[in-house]
Formats: structure tokens, C-alpha cells, sequence
């Protein structure tokens, strides 16, 4: 049986287990990425595991999320990042050289490699031919470490694509359309593989924001072949060297295929409050638009500037709408300034801001009290973007500059006939903003300010747990419901006492204090908790508050992973009509439970503090069951080195 592309990409890089799908597995990863939200803890944990150079052939620290610099806190973490990436052999990525997925794809993304990030939207350099997956940041560290990365051997989806777009469509609409199909839950367990005949019509960067959204159906990662595309777009970075051709084979089997007529889609859009939340732009066509922003991971490439530039020739955007536009990176605003499109983009009244993520991540570019904000962004759960009514639609590129000019939603085939893009077969490329580290590090100092706070120590799993139920919560609870983003919160990211203060702060503000005031306890939730971003913090903080155990109904698969490594034991309802049975401020207990991990029991049962019982789940391998029992994946690599000495 032949194999797909990422069946190829895996079985070159397997280390552990079997290929079949939803068997334990690990993998050997070549790079790594970071960016500042996530990086500070990364390093401090890799840093604990106490290794002199970091072992894979490429790793890198990128500064995109958090680029206001409102207090010392913010600038001390970039400093901290420059020194420690020079101390023990990362890259570094300056504060405003872009985002770390599109100066990734651009630098250092290469066909058939592997490549870990802490951040949900690495699977973008799927775009290129790479395995790219999201992690948190301590299998990260563990990477770095040169650790292979565990997960579950992933079922392969094939979307074959026919057909061509059509004018004012683009790569957002395709992938809009596959969530509008599949939901946010569509690719749990799942690799999204893109192949057929509409492939050659969609460039490099088209591939990577399909890739790039991939993580909103829940995906793992998604891979496009490496093809002559592929190729011009490495030859147009001075990259042709790290080309390498990388298909299908013909009887190739993929667990699913669906398939996607590129001719016959339209300008799609995801309404509040969820990516999956998606109609044609012609059903909401009409509102009042307060706010465009163009820009994220999804939507910043040149080519992407370049639609909205092009399509502002002759007219100004219109006076009730705010249009920003966030370059994907340094490069794309280089190129954009040389191919004339900032001046456009500035005459017409556009703002301009820097390169990263901003408003993404809810830093600044919050939009007005109730008023509409359309953006090329990748999610639009509630209060993201920091105006706590928000109401955010995705779109692409064309959807929102014509709804700039307008200052309603509106259809982008009604501005008549579409402007056509040409890219440079040749980038100008300036990697003055990526510094290499030196070849010997040992002597470098590493640069801590009074906001760098060393890693809690976290004991081991009592053998019986008995604990109160601190909080009950529905289906579909996001990392930013656990641990909210935004300019509040993100720059005490190395400071887990502080933010450990603001963990569920929107659904309880009361939750921190309380956790405490019980001594920890449990959290139950419902279907597929903990989808969204890779924050390992939506972990790390409810763990120093105390928390040991999570009951859901289903977990997102970076979050649940999360939990493993700060050892907080997920559990799942056996029966799920047991989740009612079950209230905030019930005691839970169960017995037994550090030994039944370590037996390899995939059952347990718990005790209701009021009477009765019901049983749960342990859906975990063996190396999750033994970190739980150690308290932590840093207790359990540590105890391991120590038995090695
Ligand atoms: Fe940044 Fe938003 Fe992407 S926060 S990495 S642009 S999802």
C-alpha cells in the first residue's frame, strides 16, 4: 500500500510505536519555534532540565505577540529571550521582524522536516511540505532537549481539490469552507493532507494560511505536498537549496477524502463568536463595519497586502471604519514598500501598525463598545480581541478591504472587476532582524529582570485524591476562557504566581481565590475543553492554584496534553449523562487513583460526596500515566536523568 505525504514525513522521523492510527507514537523534530508568550517559560524549562545546547538542527525564539511596550516588564522579557537564545544556541527574532509563522515559512520552513512550535498555528509550515505541529511549551523545551515528541499516530484526511477560484476568492474562503463543513472539532486526531488538480492555482503562502487555519478544525497538523510551487517560492527566498519534490503515492489511502470544487465557492465569513461559525458574505452583507484589520498569521503575506492595495487604487476607506493593517513581517512590509502598496495603502487612509500579532492577541486594536470588527485574523472567540461585547467576523483579505471602502459587509465581487496580484519571483530578503547564536554560548550572561520568576517546584500525585469540584463548566471552553490573553495578562507570563490570579477570571473571578482557599480541587467541563491557543499557562496556573484533576466530556488534544505535563490528571466521563449528575461544590474522591494510573487502569471510579458513584476514563499511554504520577513532566525527565547518573 502506497503512503501519503505524511505518512512518508512520519515514518522518517519515528522513533516509538506503530503506525496505526491512534497508537502511541513518537517522533524525532528538527526545529522547534517559539514566540515571546510562550518562549519565556519554554526556555526557563529548558533551562531546568539543565542541558548546555539545545540538540535539534534548528531552533528558533520569535517576539510577535506582545510588542507594547508599556512597562519594563515587556522589554525585560525581549532581553531575557535575546540573551537566553545566545546562551544556549537558538536563533533569535527580533521585537518587529513579524509573526513566527510567517518569518518561519519564509526563513526556515523546509519540505519533509519536522517542526515543533508553541504556538496552535505552527502547522502554517504544513504549507511547505513539513509535518508542523503545535505543542505547549514544555514539550518544546523537551524537543529542544532533543526528546522526541509523543502524540497519538494521527488518522490521514485527504481534501482533494478541483477546479480554479474565482475572482475575489481566495485561500481564507477555502478553508472557511472546510470549517463551515467539519466545525471546530471536525480535525481532532486528525492530519488535513491537500492534494489534486486545483493545487497548482494556489501559491505557497496561499497553502500556508489553509494550513494555518487547519488548527481551527481541531487538526493536528496540516501537510501540502512539495511541488514545482514549492519550489518557486523557495528559489523567490534564495531557499531553492532546501527544496525537495515530496508527494502521495498514487494508491495512497487516506482514512477520508473530501472533496472541494475551488470554482464553486464564494467569499465566505465566520461570524461571532466561533471559526466555525460560517456563511456566504452575501447573508450578512449590509452591516455597519466599525473596524478591518488585516493582518495574523492567516492573512499577512505580501500577497495578502497586496489585495487589500490594489483594491484601494482610486478610492479612500470610509470615514465610520477604521482599517489597520498588521504586515505579516518585515519582509512583506519591505516588499510591500517596494512594490508601491504602503504608499497606497497610506494615501487611502489605512493604518498602519507593526509587524506581529496586536489585535490577534487582543494587544491594542481592541474595536469599539458593539461595534462590528472584520478581520482576516484566525479566531473571534468572545472578548478576544478585548472589547468585552465584541463582535469579530473572519474573512478574507477581499472581504475586508471591501467592506473598508464601503463601511458595510459587503460581497467583494461588487467592486467590479478584481485587481490582479503579481508577486516577485525574487523577494528582497533582510535577515538583519534574526540574529544566529554563537557557536560557543557557555559564556553568554542571560538577562533576568524583577518579572522573570523561576518555575514552581510541583510534588508528586497523592495516592488518593478527594477534592472539591471548584467549577462546572459547558461544552467548548477555550484556553482563553482558562487563561485569558491581553495586555493585563501577558506580560506575567514568567510570573506564575501573578498570573496565575487571572485564571478563569471571565467566567468566575472568583475561582483563583477560592481554589485556594480549598487547597486545589477539580474542574469539570464539558465537550471539547480547552480547544483554542497552545498556552501550556491555561495548565501551569490552575495547577500552582492547586488544581489536580480535570473531568470533561472531551479535551481539545494540545490542551489535554498540557494537562499531562503540569500534572493535572484529564479524566473523562465514562457515561457522559454522568457530567449531570455532578455540581459545583460537590466533593469528588477517588481512591487509589496514583495506582491505578501506574497498573495501566483505563477505568476508575468516583465517589460522590453526597452518595453514589460513577466511573471515568483514563484515555492515556504509558509515559502520560508515569509523568502524572511524577507530578510533572520536568519531575519525571528529571528523575529519569537522575536514575541515568
Ligand atoms: Fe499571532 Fe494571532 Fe497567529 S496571536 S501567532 S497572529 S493566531
Amino acid at each position: 500500500m502506497g503512503l501519503t505525504v505524511t505518512e512518508k514525513i512520519i515514518a522518517d522521523h519515528l522513533v516509538e510505536g506503530e503506525m496505526t492510527p491512534g497508537s502511541p507514537i513518537a517522533l524525532r523534530i528538527d526545529q522547534t519555534l517559539t514566540q515571546d508568550a510562550t518562549g519565556t517559560m519554554a526556555y526557563l524549562e529548558f533551562e531546568a532540565i539543565g542541558l548546555d545546547r539545545v540538540r535539534t538542527e534548528l531552533s528558533v525564539s520569535y517576539v510577535d505577540h506582545n510588542l507594547l511596550q508599556s512597562d519594563f516588564r515587556n522589554a525585560d522579557d525581549h532581553r531575557f529571550l535575546q540573551s537566553i537564545a545566545a546562551r544556549y544556541g537558538v536563533h533569535f527574532s527580533r521585537p518587529g521582524n513579524g509573526i513566527c509563522h510567517q518569518v518561519h515559512f519564509e526563513r526556515f520552513a523546509v519540505p519533509g522536516k519536522t517542526l515543533l512550535g508553541s504556538d496552535s498555528h505552527t502547522p502554517t509550515a504544513g504549507g511547505c511540505g513539513m509535518l508542523a505541529m503545535g505543542a505547549g511549551g514544555l514539550d518544546v523545551a523537551m524537543a529542544m532537549a532533543g526528546q522526541p515528541f509523543h502524540l497519538r499516530m494521527p488518522e490521514v484526511v485527504g481534501v482533494r481539490l478541483v477546479g480554479a477560484l474565482r475572482p475575489w476568492v481566495s485561500a481564507k474562503d477555502v478553508i472557511l469552507e472546510l470549517l463551515r463543513r467539519l466545525t471546530v472539532k471536525g480535525g481532532v486526531g486528525k492530519v488535513m493532507e491537500y492534494f489534486g488538480p486545483g493545487l497548482s492555482g494556489l501559491s505557497a503562502t496561499d497553502r500556508a494560511a489553509i494550513a494555518n487555519l487547519g488548527t481551527e478544525l481541531g487538526a493536528t497538523g496540516t501537510v501540502f505536498p512539495s511541488d514545482e510551487v514549492t519550489r518557486a517560492f523557495l528559489a523567490a527566498q534564495d531557499r531553492e537549496r532546501d527544496w525537495r519534490p515530496l508527494a502521495a503515492d498514487p494508491d495512497a489511502d487516506y482514512a477520508e477524502v473530501i472533496e472541494v470544487d475551488l470554482s464553486a465557492l464564494e467569499p465566505m465569513v465566520a461570524c461571532p463568536s466561533s471559526p466555525d461559525n460560517v456563511v456566504p458574505v452575501r447573508e450578512v452583507a449590509g452591516r455597519p463595519v466599525a473596524q478591518v484589520l488585516v493582518g495574523s498569521c492567516a492573512n499577512s503575506s505580501l500577497r495578502d497586502i497586496a489585495v487589500v492595495a490594489r483594491a484601494l487604487e482610486g478610492r479612500t476607506v470610509h470615514e465610520w471604519v477604521s482599517l489597520e493593517v498588521n504586515p505579516g513581517s518585515r519582509q512583506v512590509l519591505e516588499n510591500a514598500d517596494a512594490e508601491g502598496h504602503l504608499r497606497t495603502l497610506i494615501h487611502a487612509g489605512a493604518r498602519i501598525q507593526q509587524c506581529g500579532c496586536l489585535g490577534c492577541i487582543g494587544m491594542g486594536q481592541a474595536p469599539p463598545t458593539g461595534g462590528v470588527s472584520l478581520r482576516t485574523f484566525t479566531r473571534n472567540f468572545p472578548g478576544r480581541s478585548g472589547t468585552k461585547d465584541d463582535q469579530v467576523y473572519l474573512c478574507s483579505p477581499e472581504t475586508a478591504v471591501a467592506a473598508a471602502i464601503r463601511g458595510v459587509i459587503t460581497d467583494p465581487r461588487e467592486l467590479g472587476a478584481a485587481p490582479e496580484i503579481r508577486l516577485p519571483a525574487r523577494y528582497i530578503i533582510n535577515d538583519a532582524g534574526i540574529l544566529p547564536p554563537p557557536a560557543d554560548g557557555s559564556g553568554v550572561e542571560v538577562l533576568r529582570g524583577p518579572n522573570i520568576r523561576p518555575l514552581p517546584e510541583f510534588d508528586v500525585l497523592p495516592e488518593d485524591l478527594d477534592l472539591e469540584v471548584l467549577l462546572k463548566v459547558g461544552d467548548n471552553i477555550t484556553t482563553d476562557h482558562i487563561m485569558p490573553a491581553g495586555s493585563r495578562v501577558l506580560p506575567l507570563r514568567s510570573n506564575v504566581p501573578a498570573i496565575s490570579r487571572f485564571v478563569f477570571e471571565s467566567v468566575d473571578p472568583s475561582f483563583a481565590e477560592r481554589a485556594e482557599r480549598a487547597g486545589g480541587g477539580i474542574v469539570v467541563g464539558g465537550d471539547n475543553y480547552g480547544q483554542g491557543s497552545s498556552r501550556e499557562h491555561a495548565a501551569l496556573a490552575p495547577r500552582y492554584l492547586g488544581v489536580r484533576a480535570k473531568l470533561a466530556k472531551g479535551f481539545a488534544r494540545i490542551h489535554k496534553a498540557n494537562l499531562v505535563n503540569f500534572g493535572i490528571v484529564p479524566m473523562t466521563f465514562a457515561d457522559p449523562a454522568d457530567y449531570d449528575r455532578v455540581r459545583q461544590g460537590d466533593r469528588l474522591a477517588i481512591p487509589g487513583l496514583r495506582r491505578a494510573l501506574l497498573a495501566g487502569a483505563e477505568t476508575v471510579t468516583v465517589r460522590l460526596g453526597g452518595g453514589g458513584t460513577f466511573d471515568v476514563r483514563l484515555d492515556l499511554g504509558e509515559r502520560d500515566r508515569r509523568i502524572l504520577a511524577e507530578g510533572s513532566l520536568l519531575g519525571w525527565v528529571r528523575a529519569r536523568l537522575a536514575a541515568e547518573a
